[in-house]
């Protein structure tokens, strides 16, 4: 089921003043697709999933599933599954209870139901769990269980709302690719919410990168992180971050500390204009023939490559590059680099090249 969203608003009247949480987003979600809904705390992204479930109503914008407009049905008529980040189970029913109750719901004769619930239970991993009730389950059990029950409906569209932040970081990791496999095996519309940029980056087929109400970029993974379309993007995607070196521009050429970056720029920038270059840590590399001398303040190894501390001449801040462990460096010394890549952004953080 395709989903679409089409200038999609909300406006929160409080005390203190109107916040407006999702401002004018339009966001296609193709059918099969898993589509990450990516940006930090604050930036709309629950607010997005609860009018696309119902749960909230749009101030302006109207919501489609396929060719019908659902802006104003009740969740129990869309047709979607919610799973929340604190699992959302009855806690004195078991887990065969739980995934069972929305067909219950629903009227759905007991004996049928029970294998649904078997046959969902399975798909999720835990199907020997059925007896238990949740306080007996781990946290990736439960958050299973979850899933099984948002599932059972056999909805046309799933939403989850940051649903492995409260598990530790190897339930994370394992029930992130399990979510994948189910998305996989059972092809429904899913929509993921995270802040979590690398969370979102391995498990989408697409993201949606989001700030304060509005959609910055929307693409695959890959393409948004090796194409940012803006200064926000290119920080928000990539562990380590991004490097942002100050710049600006001297007649024709762009310059930074004591460097001259670029002899001939053939930007949209004048005299005087204070821009930004953006190196990714892996866009620095070592080479006795570099152009740019940097001073080695620190050198850290974190596994399989080496990470840089450094400093530029005539700057005080220090970057950082990621190398392979195998190069020779040495702290407190000056090495030469270039840069395999780059991306300049000018004052207001879009980007230039
Ligand atoms: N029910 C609500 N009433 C008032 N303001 C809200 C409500 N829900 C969210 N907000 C505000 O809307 C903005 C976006 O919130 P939210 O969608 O929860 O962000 P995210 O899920 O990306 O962390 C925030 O400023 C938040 O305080
Ligand atoms: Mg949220």
């Amino acid at each position: 089921m395709e989903v679409k969203l089409i200038n999609l608003t909300k406006v929160f009247s409080k005390k203190e003043g109107d916040v407006c949480a999702v401002d004018h987003i339009n966001i296609t979600i193709p059918t099969g697709k898993l589509v990450g809904l990516l940006g930090p705390s604050g930036c709309g992204k629950s607010t997005t999933l609860y009018m696309i479930a119902g749960l909230h109503r749009p101030t302006e914008g109207e919501i489609y599933f396929g060719e019908n407009e659902v802006s104003k049905f009740p969740p129990e008529k869309r047709g979607i599954g919610l799973v929340f980040q604190n699992y959302a189970l009855y806690p004195h029913l078991t887990v065969r209870q739980n995934i069972m109750f929305p067909l219950e719901n629903k009227k759905m004769p007991k004996q049928e139901a029970a294998e649904k619930a078997e046959e969902y239970a399975n798909l999720v991993g835990i199907g020997d769990l059925m007896d238990r009730k949740p306080s007996q389950l781990s946290g990736g059990q439960q958050q299973r269980v979850a899933i099984a029950r948002a599932l059972v409906k056999e909805p046309e569209v799933l939403l989850l709302d940051e649903p492995l932040s409260n598990l530790d970081a190897r339930l994370r990791l394992q029930t992130r690719e399990e979510i994948k496999r189910i998305q996989k095996e059972t092809g429904v519309t899913t929509i993921f919410v995270t802040h979590d940029q690398e969370e979102a980056m391995s498990i989408s087929d697409e993201i949606v990168v989001m700030n304060f109400g509005v959609v910055h970029q929307i693409g695959k993974p890959q393409d948004v992180y090796n194409e940012p379309i803006d200064m926000f993007v290119a920080k928000f995607l990539g562990t380590p971050p991004i490097n942002i070196i100050p710049a600006h521009m001297e007649k024709d050429k762009i310059c930074f500390f004591d460097e001259t970056f670029k002899e001939k720029a053939d930007i949209d920038a004048k005299d005087g204009d204070e821009l930004s270059i953006g190196i990714r840590p892996e866009f620095v590399q070592v080479d006795e023939k570099g152009k740019y001398q940097i001073h080695v303040e620190m050198v850290e190894y974190i596994g399989r490559d080496k990470s840089i501390i450094f400093k530029f001449k005539g700057g005080e801040q220090t970057f950082k590059a990621i190398v392979p462990s195998t190069l020779e460096v040495l702290p407190d010394t000056d090495i030469r680099i270039n840069f395999t890549r780059f991306f300049i952004f000018d004052s207001e953080g879009k980007r230039l090249i």
